[in-house]
C-alpha cells in the first residue's frame, strides 16, 4: 500500500470516528414533545396524536410527562411517570383517575445509542440550528434520531416498523427546551389512587413503543 493511500485511510478513519461521536443530552431539562402515529393493527387502521411537556431527570433516573393523547379522535389528559431506579412506571388518565402500574426496563436512555450510525448534519432556518441525525436499526424496523449539534438536545425521532401484529409509522418532534426542572413534584408525584401492584390490564391498551423516552 502506498503512503498516500495509508494517509487517506487514516483521514477517513479519523473523519468517520469524529462524525460518529455519540453525544449525551443534558442531565435535567423540560421540553415539549409532539407525536403523530399511524398504525395498522391486524388490518385495522388507527391514529394517535400526543402533545406533552416532559421533564427529563437523568440525575434521579426518571422521566415525567403531562399532556394530551388523542387516540382515534378521543382525547385524554394523561400523565406518565417512569422511575428507572425502581423499575416501575405509571400511566395515568387524569380525568377518570385510572392508573396503570407497569414494569419499566432500564437503563434510561441518555445518549445517542452506541449502535446508532451517523447519517448527516443539516441546519434549520437560516443557520439557526444545526442537527446531527443518526439511524438505528432493529429486528423489525428502523428509527432515526436527530439532536442539536453542540448541546445534544433531541430534535426529532421517527420510527417505522412492525411490532407483532402492529405496523406503525411514528413521527416525533421536540421543541421549547428549557434547562432544569422548575417543579419536579408536578411531574413525579404518584397520585394516591395508583395501585401498589402491577396492573394486569393496561389503561391505554398494549401499544407498541414508538417513543424515544418511553
Ligand atoms: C440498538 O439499540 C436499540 C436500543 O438499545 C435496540 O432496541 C436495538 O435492538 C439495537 N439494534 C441492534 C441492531 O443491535
Ligand atoms: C413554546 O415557547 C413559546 C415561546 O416561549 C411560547 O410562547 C409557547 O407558548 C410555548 N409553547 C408551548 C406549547 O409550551
Amino acid at each position: 500500500m502506498s503512503i498516500k493511500s495509508v494517509v487517506f485511510l487514516l483521514l477517513v478513519v479519523v473523519a468517520t470516528s469524529y462524525a460518529q461521536t455519540k453525544c449525551c443530552c443534558p442531565d435535567q431539562f423540560e421540553m415539549n414533545e409532539g407525536v403523530e402515529v399511524g398504525m395498522s393493527q391486524a388490518g385495522k387502521g388507527s391514529a394517535v396524536f400526543e402533545s406533552v411537556r416532559l421533564a427529563f431527570d437523568y440525575t434521579n433516573k426518571r422521566i415525567g410527562e403531562i399532556g394530551t393523547v388523542i387516540i382515534d379522535g378521543e382525547a385524554s389528559q394523561v400523565q406518565v411517570i417512569l422511575d428507572y431506579n425502581k423499575g416501575v412506571g405509571y400511566s395515568i388518565d387524569l380525568k377518570t383517575k385510572q392508573c396503570q402500574k407497569m414494569p419499566v426496563p432500564g437503563p434510561m436512555l441518555h445518549c445517542v445509542p452506541d449502535n446508532a450510525t451517523y447519517q448527516e448534519t443539516v441546519y434549520l432556518g437560516d443557520h439557526k440550528l444545526t442537527v446531527d441525525s443518526f439511524g438505528i436499526s432493529f429486528k423489525t424496523g428502523t428509527a432515526s434520531l436527530s439532536v442539536s449539534k453542540t448541546d445534544c438536545i433531541p430534535n426529532s425521532f421517527n420510527v417505522i416498523g412492525q411490532f407483532g401484529e402492529t405496523a406503525l409509522l411514528a413521527v416525533t418532534g421536540f421543541y421549547n427546551y428549557s434547562q432544569g426542572i422548575k417543579n419536579p413534584s408536578k411531574y413525579f408525584t404518584v397520585p394516591d389512587y395508583c395501585p401498589k401492584s402491577f396492573t394486569e390490564e393496561p389503561v391505554f391498551g398494549n401499544r407498541p413503543s414508538y417513543k424515544l423516552f418511553s
